[in-house]
């Protein structure tokens, strides 16, 4: 009790005489759960702006693979950061791989820790597992967010005793290069969760933006009908794919065409997001499954990581 006290007079700010609840929590120390993709992302982020990281994942083995490279990616952002100090460079790798440990136990880990930044794989059942678990072993002040990209988070924060303290965080791929963070609060989300949340993603040099705990949250809300309709003009024989592509290169300005961003996303998540989607409102046109990506899908053809999708790679 003593130590969840202490740890909580740590963690609020010390200005103002507003009452001590109301104060937000400086976020210091996290525990980021799931090494793959967006996991190792964020625990890079937060240990290179100062954070003490814990890692967790199933096995010593995936951990060891995150840990390689996110030391890979530490050493490319060295090189633009520090390319006229080079030693000044390595310090920084050495010092940021130094403040983040590993570990195969998220219960055993989350008793001291401010933030929990779930980032395991997109299922609602091993979700509320995980949170039901962690709920009984965090401290009190401890806040837990979600990096999920198409579940609802009140559904989420559901599995747990602390909907007050629970809220979206939502990264973007590749985490260390993009800017942006969702930030998205449920009707249970207190005032100083959403605002401790909002510094946090400051202190790691993004761009919060707020929004309600609807599908898609902003970006893909509005991007994955896009990608839909790309794929549904390409169904109907309107334009072929390489011209959809070309046209939104150089007639909007975008970086990559539809078709290249559905394989480089991976057409197994838009199709996921699309049924989840299709579930909550089987009526709205804009969530209607697409024949071409089902079939894709069922051919396990999901883009670049398996080689092929909407194009072929090598
Ligand atoms: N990939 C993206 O572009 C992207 C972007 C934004 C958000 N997201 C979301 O982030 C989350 C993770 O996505 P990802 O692409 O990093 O997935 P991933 O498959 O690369 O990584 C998931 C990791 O979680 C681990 N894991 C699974 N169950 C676990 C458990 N109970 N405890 C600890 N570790 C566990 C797996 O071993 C794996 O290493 C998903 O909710 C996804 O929707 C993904």
């Amino acid at each position: 009790m003593a130590f969840v006290t202490r740890q909580f007079m740590r963690c609020v700010s010390s200005s103002s005489t507003a009452s001590a609840t109301a104060k937000k929590i400086i976020v210091k120390h996290v525990t980021v759960i799931g090494g793959g993709l967006m996991g190792a992302g964020i625990a890079q982020v937060a240990a290179a702006a100062g954070h003490t990281v814990v890692l967790v994942d199933q096995t010593d083995d995936i951990l060891a693979k995150s840990k390689k490279g996110i030391e890979e990616s530490l050493r490319k952002v060295s090189k633009k950061k520090f390319a006229e100090n080079p030693q000044a460079g390595d310090e920084f790798v050495e010092k940021t791989l130094s403040s983040i440990s590993t570990s195969t136990d998220a219960a055993a880990v989350v008793h001291s820790t401010d933030l929990v930044v779930e980032a395991i794989v997109e299922n609602l059942k091993m979700k509320n597992e995980l949170f039901k678990r962690l709920d009984k072993f965090a401290a009190e002040h401890t806040i837990f967010a979600s990096n999920t990209s198409s579940l609802q988070i009140t559904s989420i924060a559901n599995a747990t005793t602390r909907q007050d303290r629970f809220a979206g965080l939502h990264f973007f791929n590749p985490v260390p290069l993009m800017k942006l963070v969702e930030v998205i609060k449920t009707p249970m989300t207190s005032q100083k969760t959403f605002e401790s949340l909002v510094d946090f993603s400051k202190a790691l040099g993004k761009h919060p933006v707020s929004c309600k705990d609807t599908p898609g949250f902003i970006v893909n809300r509005l991007l994955v009908p896009y990608l839909m309709e790309a794929i549904r003009l390409h169904e109907r024989g309107d334009a072929s794919k390489e011209d959809i592509d070309i046209a939104m290169k150089l007639g909007a300005g975008y970086p990559m065409g539809p078709f290249e961003l559905l394989d480089y996303v991976g057409l197994d998540t838009t199709k996921f997001i699309m049924d989840g989607w299709h579930e909550l409102d089987a009526k709205d046109p804009l969530f209607q499954p697409s024949p071409s990506l089902n079939k894709l899908v069922a051919e396990k053809k999901f883009g670049k990581k398996t080689g092929e999708g909407f194009y072929k790679y090598k």
